[in-house]
């Protein structure tokens, strides 16, 4: 065992790397395998070239439910105190560890992933346990977008555009019962598809938890969509949580289930490294992560560093959660 390094999750060669020389760097990379023009090739077929919000790469063709709600109508009670993260920096800058470590990277190993037919389970202790299909989801359930800021434990942030719903919306589907206290969630396990999965030495399949208070709090999300269109796979379709008053390692990406417990559950960087990631995970600039300070937070693309908020400036929200 002593030979085995269990990668610290955050330690990442590109910690400080911008995401403009991230892009650099991909394409003078795929310029020297002589392929740039065979590359704009096949990443622009299926892609209208006035898509608008930007850098929809290699994504399927939508749905007919997907066409039927993108975009939704954006909710003006989620308001942002600065300006939004461009597309092509936040679709290229991920943490998706199923995949790989390297962020710029995620995107070209996450499109193997098949999003279609995806189910959602949502059983454990319910009323109704239920398993939907996500087109079907996104028939039935009020889609909304909000603008929300995301703050990493690694001292990064970005401001996206969350298409979704609220999770309690779901949750009232299936009637939790009195005994519930805590909510699971757990991402695909597909080791042959995400080669990060070979790394048997962690606790797949990534898996996250709220109490159950906190998955009913108001601001808890399931988004389906990211900048007025279906989420592309490297930020987790087709549905991935948003609590944005936590660090970033609790909003996980490409759910298939979610069960109601009477206990709190091991979620995945908490049992890696427990001492390191707490599982209440609440932003707070007076604690530091053991390695780092948490004082302040750097924006992805634009480089604006801002100082950090308490609950990621979402108080309003949560306070009462933690009285
Ligand atoms: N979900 C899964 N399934 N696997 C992951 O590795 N990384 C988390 C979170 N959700 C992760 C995940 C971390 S550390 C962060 S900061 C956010 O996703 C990043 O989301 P983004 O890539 O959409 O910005």
């Amino acid at each position: 065992m002593g030979l085995i390094k269990i990668p610290k999750p955050w330690e990442i060669v590109d910690r400080d790397v911008t995401p403009e020389s991230v892009y650099m760097n991909r394409r003078s990379v795929l310029k020297g395998m002589g392929v740039l023009g065979l590359y704009a090739i096949t990443h622009t077929v299926g892609c209208s070239p006035n898509s608008g919000a930007g850098n929809r790469v290699s994504e399927d063709p939508l749905s007919p439910a997907e066409k039927a709600v993108y975009p939704a109508k954006r909710n003006p009670r989620f308001t942002l105190d600065r300006r939004l993260t461009a597309e092509a920096i936040a679709a290229r800058f991920n943490n998706f560890y199923e995949f790989t470590d390297i962020k710029k990277d995620v995107e070209v190993h996450a499109r193997a992933l098949k999003t279609r037919p995806w189910t959602l389970e949502v059983s454990g202790h319910v009323q109704n346990p239920r398993t939907f299909d996500i087109d079907q989801l996104l028939k039935t359930m009020p889609l909304e977008e909000r603008l929300y800021r995301l703050r990493c434990v690694e001292a990064w942030a970005m401001a996206v555009p969350w298409t979704g719903f609220p999770l309690k919306k779901l949750l009232e589907q299936v009637q939790p019962l009195s005994k519930a206290t805590h909510v699971r969630f757990t991402s695909f396990y597909k080791p042959f598809t995400a080669q990060g999965q070979l790394a048997f030495w962690n606790p797949w399949p990534y898996a996250e938890g709220l109490t159950l208070k906190e998955a009913q709090n108001d601001l808890t999300f399931l988004a389906t969509g990211i900048y007025g269109h279906p989420l592309p796979r490297q930020h987790g379709a087709p549905i991935r949580l948003a609590v944005p008053w936590k660090y970033g390692f609790k909003s996980i990406k490409s759910i298939v289930k979610i069960e109601l417990l009477d206990y709190r559950p091991a979620t995945f960087w908490n049992t890696v490294q427990g001492l390191e990631y707490d599982f209440l995970a609440n932003v707070n600039p007076k604690i530091p992560h053991p390695r780092w300070s948490q004082a302040k937070e750097k924006m992805i693309g634009s480089g604006e560093i801002f100082p950090t908020q308490l609950f990621n400036g979402y108080g309003e929200w949560v306070n009462s959660l933690y009285a």
